[in-house]
């Protein structure tokens, strides 16, 4: 079974994250999980629920048969190089994220993650939201992008005649999907 390993953050959009975990489990994929303190804070205030942890809150948003660790869990399986994942995806990834990946800093098990990913040479997406960006940001975005990973905003399209948010997500998810060769039918695609 293929793995995958999916972090959320504390930027807008947690539901992106959801999306993405749903996707990569019906294309088959085992998934690995976690999610920092600011994305519990940020689901909380965006699906108007109160979790008691990240457990609660993947359970509490139907995301069933991963395995969930602590941000802090610098002893997991998926903190070594040694371990085998396929891909590596943040979503949201949020602009302290960003920052810090590109400096080398990991402070956490989602920033472990992708620095793992980039110097393994593994595929990496982070899904970021912030707007507007400021230089900093556009810089730390393209630090990311030379070394490798693949930086994609949470801006989905709207030629596929979305009815809902979901629909809006699940295009986000699919071109996630699409870029790391994950066979999907997240979305309808143009003139198909
Ligand atoms: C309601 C809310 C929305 C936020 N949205 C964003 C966002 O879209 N992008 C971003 O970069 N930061 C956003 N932030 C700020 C981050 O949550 C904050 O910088 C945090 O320290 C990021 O921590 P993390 O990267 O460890 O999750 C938001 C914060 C709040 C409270």
């Amino acid at each position: 079974m293929k793995k995958s390993f999916v972090a959320l953050t504390g930027a807008s959009g947690v539901i992106y994250g959801f999306g993405i975990i749903k996707a990569l489990q019906n294309a088959g994929y085992q998934v690995y999980v976690t999610a920092t303190n600011e994305a519990l804070l940020n689901a909380q205030a965006e699906t108007g629920q109160q979790y008691k942890d990240i457990n609660d809150m993947f359970e509490n948003n139907h995301i069933k048969d991963v395995t969930i660790y602590d941000i802090n869990d610098s002893g997991a399986a998926v903190a070594s190089g040694s371990f085998k994942v396929d891909n590596y995806i943040i979503a949201p990834a949020s602009m302290g994220f960003v920052g810090r990946v590109a400096n080398g800093i990991s402070s956490n098990l989602a920033e472990r993650c992708a620095d793992v990913a980039i110097k393994e040479r593994r595929p990496l997406v982070i899904l970021f939201r912030e707007m507007p960006l400021s230089n900093i940001h556009l810089e730390n975005l393209l630090k990311l992008n030379n070394s490798g990973a693949i930086t994609m905003p949470a801006a989905p399209g709207f030629y596929h005649k979305a009815e809902s948010i979901n629909d809006l997500v699940d295009f986000v998810s699919g071109k996630v999907l699409d870029i790391l060769n994950i066979e999907n039918n997240c979305f309808k695609r143009w003139k198909s």
